[in-house]
């Protein structure tokens, strides 16, 4: 009897199909996966891969993006329920409203938005490139969304004069404890604190370093201190660990999880291959507004 992991092997490579799993999926996930990253390296993979099937472990946004960038790929999330709370905050109407209020403004939006949000906006970004993109596009005036914390924190870097706001946030980052993270430096003064920018600046103050999953990762990896306090989804643990397996991870005291994340299990990919479910798919004139703002990314970024 084939366990479930060879069997999603077999299936895949009959199907001639491609696993993608972002850093915060199960481990399981992460372990069967082609490529494991952040938000944008997933995006690249997705756009440049040959697989014709695309089997997206991680939220509907992501998956969405695949899609938009390869409308001619089959692009599959396996749990159709994992959304991301974030991304659902604003709509294409309320994109349409801050662009009325201020005319000028370029939009910039966050990978983790809808499809119909991307098509309002004009470039895209993610937490390991929107420092680049707003410093490119050199304007005075930028309307950023859905997630505040991430505009503020470029902001400081990028100080651009008028920079508009939404009031979108990640549940999982917003509500960190800063008196965990207190106990925790306080208690051994040789942790470094590593934080995603989702956090809020009372956390991101506390950080050591500040960066994407992938950017907190290849950090732990190339910096020579023993033992890091991580503060991002929980999920990140499996990929950091293997990739430095003498050195110590902690969480604060409150795990970090994203339930949308978890949503995809194991089993889900192996009927999401066998099924072809659930299919992604986009609104075609959507899709080709959405498909600008992510290119105009990738372009800047290249
Ligand atoms: P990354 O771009 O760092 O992978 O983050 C995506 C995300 O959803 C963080 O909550
Ligand atoms: Fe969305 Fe937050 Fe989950 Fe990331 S961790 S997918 S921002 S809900």
């Amino acid at each position: 009897m084939q366990n479930l992991k060879e069997k999603i092997q077999k299936l895949k490579r009959e199907k001639n199909a491609l696993i993608l799993a972002h850093y915060y999926q199960n481990d399981d996930i992460q372990e069967i996966a082609d490529f494991v990253g952040d938000s944008y390296y997933l995006s690249k993979i997705a756009k440049e891969c040959k697989e014709q099937t695309i089997v997206f472990c991680g939220v509907l946004f992501m998956a969405e993006s695949a899609k938009i960038l390869s409308p001619e790929k089959t692009v599959l999330l396996p749990n159709i329920e994992a959304g991301c709370t974030m991304a659902d905050m604003i709509n294409g109407e309320d994109v349409r409203e801050l662009k009325k209020e201020h005319p000028k403004a370029k939009v910039v939006c966050y990978m983790n938005s809808t499809a119909e949000v991307k098509a309002e906006s004009d470039v895209c970004c993610t937490s390991s490139n929107a420092l680049k993109i707003i410093k490119k596009l050199n304007s005075d005036e930028v309307i950023f969304i859905p997630d505040k914390n991430l505009g503020e924190y470029i902001n400081e870097q990028a100080h651009v004069k008028n920079m508009i706001f939404w009031n979108g946030f990640c549940r999982v980052h917003e509500f960190v404890n800063v008196d965990e993270i207190m106990d925790i430096k306080n208690a051994d003064e040789h942790v470094k604190v590593l934080v995603h920018p989702e956090c809020n600046r009372e956390v991101r103050k506390l950080a050591d370093f500040i960066g994407s999953t992938g950017e907190i990762i290849d950090f732990a990896t190339k910096d020579n201190c023993q033992k890091y306090l991580i503060v991002t989804e929980e999920g990140i643990l499996y990929s950091l660990k293997n990739k430095n397996p003498d050195k110590q991870f902690i969480t604060p005291k409150t795990p970090m999880t994203c339930c949308s994340m978890k949503k995809n299990t194991l089993n889900d990919v192996y009927m999401s291959l066998l099924n072809n479910q659930h299919e992604v798919t986009v609104d075609e004139n959507i899709r080709q507004a959405a498909h600008k703002c992510l290119n105009a990314m990738h372009e800047m970024t290249r």
